[in-house]
């Protein structure tokens, strides 16, 4: 094994986000490639950043809705920004939304983190019904000691309240005992501000996002994180 990375100190818990991070948001519209030509990678595109704008907007006006909600008003706006019209195919994507693909290096990477007996969880902006029907597809539902969804705090991520949920679960007094792994840049420093150890995971080649939160470390595979705790 490279030893690229320096062991974390002091984790007792290892934190994932979902969306983006062991779940690939992008797998509902891989299965309409046909109908939607040269639109599928703007789609995606456009559905993923209004989907996340739109939590952020709600958060700061402080008007929730759950991601279901918020999914689909994202997708409404893409549908119309990019003038597709297909009869029933917004229903099909947000069925798709429900049984996302796990990246190809999910499993392993939380099958040898579980076999170490390490104690696990998600933290997700997805509501719980979202998160438990995607969870059970891939047989995962007893995996993770607790999947938090933001729905307990009504506010989006990257709001404290959101990152301390995982504190008050676990009854943690010190945010560094949390590692937190996001394919999220945005999510990533903000769990890293609010004292987490956050390990980015970039699976293309983007630049670093210019945020306030250090990262401990970016990795490229999820396999990577046995080298970190
Ligand atoms: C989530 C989004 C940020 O799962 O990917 O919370």
């Amino acid at each position: 094994m490279s030893e690229l990375f320096k062991k974390l100190e002091g984790v007792q818990v290892v934190v994932f986000d979902a969306y983006g991070t062991l779940f690939d948001t992008a797998s509902p519209i891989q299965k309409h490639l046909g109908v939607l030509g040269d639109k599928a990678v703007a789609l995606s595109t456009l559905w993923r950043a209004k989907q996340l704008e739109y939590s952020w907007i709600r958060s700061l006006v402080g008007a929730h809705a759950d991601f279901w909600q918020v999914s689909r008003d994202a997708l409404d706006y893409a549908f119309e920004a990019l003038q597709i019209n297909e009869a029933g195919l917004a229903e099909e994507l947000m069925t798709g939304l429900l049984a996302l693909e796990p990246f190809a290096d999910s499993a392993a990477a939380v099958q040898a983190l579980r076999a170490r007996g390490k104690r696990l969880a998600i933290l997700s902006n997805g509501s719980p019904s979202m998160l438990d029907t995607m969870l059970r597809r891939v047989g995962w539902d007893k995996t993770f000691e607790y999947v938090l969804s933001v729905e307990e705090v009504g506010i989006y991520k990257p709001s404290r309240r959101v990152y301390r949920l995982v504190m008050q679960k676990f009854g943690l007094q010190d945010a560094s005992s949390v590692c937190f792994i996001s394919g999220n840049g945005w999510d990533a420093h903000s769990a890293a501000q609010f004292g987490f150890q956050a390990v980015r995971i970039k699976r293309s080649s983007v630049p670093d996002d210019r945020l306030p939160g250090k990262l401990v470390a970016s990795i490229t595979n999820l396999s990577q994180l046995s080298e970190l705790v």
